[in-house]
Protein backbone atom coordinates (compact mmCIF):
# COMPACT_ATOMS: atom_id res chain seq x y z
CA UNK A 1 0.00 0.00 0.00
CA UNK A 2 1.33 3.60 -0.45
CA UNK A 3 1.41 6.84 1.12
CA UNK A 4 2.09 8.74 -2.02
CA UNK A 5 -1.01 7.84 -4.18
CA UNK A 6 -4.64 9.74 -3.76
CA UNK A 7 -6.91 6.79 -1.85
CA UNK A 8 -10.07 6.02 -4.72
CA UNK A 9 -13.16 7.13 -2.90
CA UNK A 10 -15.45 4.42 -1.95
CA UNK A 11 -17.99 6.79 -0.19
CA UNK A 12 -18.73 10.38 -0.69
CA UNK A 13 -18.83 13.00 1.60
CA UNK A 14 -22.44 13.75 0.82
CA UNK A 15 -23.10 10.15 1.25
CA UNK A 16 -21.38 10.29 4.45
CA UNK A 17 -23.45 13.54 5.54
CA UNK A 18 -27.14 12.04 4.34
CA UNK A 19 -26.17 8.63 6.27
CA UNK A 20 -25.64 11.12 9.61
CA UNK A 21 -28.53 12.61 9.06
CA UNK A 22 -30.54 9.67 9.64
CA UNK A 23 -28.77 7.60 11.90
CA UNK A 24 -28.45 11.12 14.43
CA UNK A 25 -32.38 11.09 14.15
CA UNK A 26 -32.49 7.42 15.04
CA UNK A 27 -30.28 8.23 18.15
CA UNK A 28 -32.11 11.27 18.87
CA UNK A 29 -35.34 9.38 18.64
CA UNK A 30 -34.14 6.41 20.54
CA UNK A 31 -32.85 8.58 23.77
CA UNK A 32 -36.09 11.14 23.41
CA UNK A 33 -36.31 12.68 27.33
CA UNK A 34 -33.02 11.45 28.57
CA UNK A 35 -29.20 12.92 29.04
CA UNK A 36 -26.29 10.89 27.49
CA UNK A 37 -22.47 10.64 27.81
CA UNK A 38 -21.08 9.97 24.60
CA UNK A 39 -17.91 8.31 24.47
CA UNK A 40 -15.92 8.34 21.84
CA UNK A 41 -12.76 6.19 20.71
CA UNK A 42 -9.56 8.74 20.02
CA UNK A 43 -8.18 8.83 17.42
CA UNK A 44 -10.50 7.24 14.61
CA UNK A 45 -13.30 8.30 15.37
CA UNK A 46 -12.79 11.88 16.18
CA UNK A 47 -14.44 12.99 12.94
CA UNK A 48 -17.13 11.04 13.04
CA UNK A 49 -18.20 12.28 16.59
CA UNK A 50 -17.59 15.62 15.90
CA UNK A 51 -20.44 15.48 13.22
CA UNK A 52 -22.59 13.30 14.96
CA UNK A 53 -22.62 15.62 17.82
CA UNK A 54 -23.60 18.22 16.11
CA UNK A 55 -26.68 16.37 14.65
CA UNK A 56 -27.83 15.14 18.05
CA UNK A 57 -30.99 17.25 19.78
CA UNK A 58 -31.09 15.18 22.87
CA UNK A 59 -28.40 16.60 25.90
CA UNK A 60 -24.58 15.58 25.00
CA UNK A 61 -21.85 15.27 27.50
CA UNK A 62 -18.67 14.27 25.81
CA UNK A 63 -15.98 12.23 26.84
CA UNK A 64 -12.69 10.38 25.25
CA UNK A 65 -11.36 7.27 25.37
CA UNK A 66 -8.13 6.39 23.92
CA UNK A 67 -7.31 3.15 22.95
CA UNK A 68 -5.07 1.38 20.30
CA UNK A 69 -4.09 -1.83 18.82
CA UNK A 70 -2.78 -1.26 16.32
CA UNK A 71 0.87 0.19 15.35
CA UNK A 72 1.85 1.38 12.15
CA UNK A 73 0.31 -1.83 10.34
CA UNK A 74 -3.25 -2.70 8.21
CA UNK A 75 -3.78 -5.60 11.55
CA UNK A 76 -3.72 -6.08 14.86
CA UNK A 77 -0.43 -6.59 16.49
CA UNK A 78 -1.83 -6.48 20.15
CA UNK A 79 -4.96 -6.84 21.93
CA UNK A 80 -6.29 -3.47 22.59
CA UNK A 81 -4.73 -1.54 25.06
CA UNK A 82 -6.47 1.79 27.16
CA UNK A 83 -3.80 4.33 26.82
CA UNK A 84 -6.06 7.40 27.99
CA UNK A 85 -9.03 6.98 30.27
CA UNK A 86 -12.27 9.43 30.86
CA UNK A 87 -12.92 12.23 33.01
CA UNK A 88 -16.33 11.22 33.71
CA UNK A 89 -18.11 9.92 36.28
CA UNK A 90 -20.29 7.10 34.74
CA UNK A 91 -22.62 5.92 37.69
CA UNK A 92 -25.74 6.14 36.34
CA UNK A 93 -25.41 8.14 32.92
CA UNK A 94 -26.67 6.69 29.78
CA UNK A 95 -23.56 5.64 27.89
CA UNK A 96 -23.06 6.26 23.83
CA UNK A 97 -19.56 4.60 22.78
CA UNK A 98 -18.77 5.99 19.10
CA UNK A 99 -15.72 4.40 17.31
CA UNK A 100 -14.98 4.66 13.56
CA UNK A 101 -15.10 0.98 12.54
CA UNK A 102 -16.12 -2.32 14.15
CA UNK A 103 -13.71 -4.34 12.69
CA UNK A 104 -12.38 -7.79 15.00
CA UNK A 105 -14.53 -6.05 17.61
CA UNK A 106 -11.62 -6.29 19.97
CA UNK A 107 -11.61 -2.56 20.56
CA UNK A 108 -15.26 -2.24 21.39
CA UNK A 109 -15.22 -5.14 23.25
CA UNK A 110 -12.45 -3.67 25.79
CA UNK A 111 -14.09 -0.26 25.65
CA UNK A 112 -17.72 -2.05 26.92
CA UNK A 113 -15.69 -3.75 29.57
CA UNK A 114 -13.94 -1.02 30.93
CA UNK A 115 -17.15 1.14 30.62
CA UNK A 116 -19.87 -1.80 31.97
CA UNK A 117 -16.87 -1.79 35.23
CA UNK A 118 -18.16 1.89 36.15
CA UNK A 119 -21.50 1.36 36.62
CA UNK A 120 -23.60 3.48 33.83
CA UNK A 121 -27.14 3.38 33.87
CA UNK A 122 -27.37 1.79 29.96
CA UNK A 123 -24.28 1.10 27.45
CA UNK A 124 -25.28 1.22 23.75
CA UNK A 125 -22.44 1.18 20.41
CA UNK A 126 -22.81 3.44 17.78
CA UNK A 127 -20.15 3.05 14.82
CA UNK A 128 -19.34 4.87 11.60
CA UNK A 129 -18.16 1.52 9.79
CA UNK A 130 -18.61 -2.38 10.10
CA UNK A 131 -16.38 -5.13 8.34
CA UNK A 132 -18.48 -7.72 9.89
CA UNK A 133 -16.32 -10.18 7.80
CA UNK A 134 -13.57 -9.71 9.86
CA UNK A 135 -15.30 -10.02 13.47
CA UNK A 136 -13.35 -12.46 15.59
CA UNK A 137 -15.86 -12.43 18.34
CA UNK A 138 -19.75 -11.76 18.44
CA UNK A 139 -19.78 -8.12 18.89
CA UNK A 140 -22.65 -5.85 17.17
CA UNK A 141 -23.11 -2.26 17.11
CA UNK A 142 -26.83 -0.76 18.34
CA UNK A 143 -26.14 1.64 15.08
CA UNK A 144 -24.23 1.27 12.05
CA UNK A 145 -23.36 4.06 9.81
CA UNK A 146 -21.99 1.80 6.34
CA UNK A 147 -21.27 -2.12 6.17
CA UNK A 148 -18.24 -2.57 4.22
CA UNK A 149 -16.25 -5.08 2.13
CA UNK A 150 -13.32 -6.38 3.67
CA UNK A 151 -10.84 -4.06 2.45
CA UNK A 152 -8.65 -1.63 4.40
CA UNK A 153 -9.98 2.45 4.14
CA UNK A 154 -9.04 5.41 5.22
CA UNK A 155 -10.01 8.94 5.34
CA UNK A 156 -12.74 10.51 7.52
CA UNK A 157 -10.86 9.40 10.54
CA UNK A 158 -9.44 6.68 9.79
CA UNK A 159 -5.53 6.07 8.95
CA UNK A 160 -2.84 4.28 7.16
CA UNK A 161 0.63 5.20 9.19
CA UNK A 162 -1.18 8.39 10.85
CA UNK A 163 -2.08 9.61 6.85
CA UNK A 164 -5.35 10.67 5.28
CA UNK A 165 -7.64 11.24 8.66
CA UNK A 166 -8.18 14.51 6.90
CA UNK A 167 -10.04 13.42 3.90
CA UNK A 168 -13.49 14.01 3.69
CA UNK A 169 -14.66 11.06 1.88
CA UNK A 170 -13.96 7.34 2.59
CA UNK A 171 -11.34 5.44 0.65
CA UNK A 172 -9.51 3.06 -0.03
CA UNK A 173 -5.55 2.95 -0.80
CA UNK A 174 -4.36 1.52 -4.50
CA UNK A 175 -2.98 -1.63 -4.31
P1 LIG B 1 -10.93 -3.73 15.97
O1 LIG B 1 -10.19 -4.72 15.11
O2 LIG B 1 -12.43 -3.88 15.81
O3 LIG B 1 -10.46 -3.79 17.38
O4 LIG B 1 -10.60 -2.31 15.41
C1 LIG B 1 -9.45 -1.67 15.86
C2 LIG B 1 -9.22 -0.33 15.29
O5 LIG B 1 -8.50 -0.54 14.10
C3 LIG B 1 -10.41 0.53 14.85
O6 LIG B 1 -10.92 1.32 15.89
C4 LIG B 1 -9.74 1.40 13.81
O7 LIG B 1 -9.16 2.54 14.41
C5 LIG B 1 -8.67 0.49 13.22
N1 LIG B 1 -9.07 -0.07 11.91
C6 LIG B 1 -9.70 -1.24 11.64
N2 LIG B 1 -9.91 -1.40 10.32
C7 LIG B 1 -9.41 -0.27 9.75
C8 LIG B 1 -9.34 0.19 8.38
O8 LIG B 1 -9.80 -0.42 7.40
N3 LIG B 1 -8.73 1.40 8.21
C9 LIG B 1 -8.22 2.16 9.23
N4 LIG B 1 -8.27 1.76 10.51
C10 LIG B 1 -8.86 0.57 10.76
MG1 LIG C 1 -9.86 3.29 16.38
Amino acid sequence: MSLTNQPIEILSAERIAKRLKDLSQEINHFYEGKEILLVSILDGAIIFTADLLRLLTIPTQLDCLRISSYGSSTSPESAPQITGSLKSDLQGKHILLVDDILDTGNTMERAVHEISSHNPDSIKTCVFLDKAERRTNHFLADWVGFAIPNEFVVGYGLDYKGRFRELPYLGKLPS
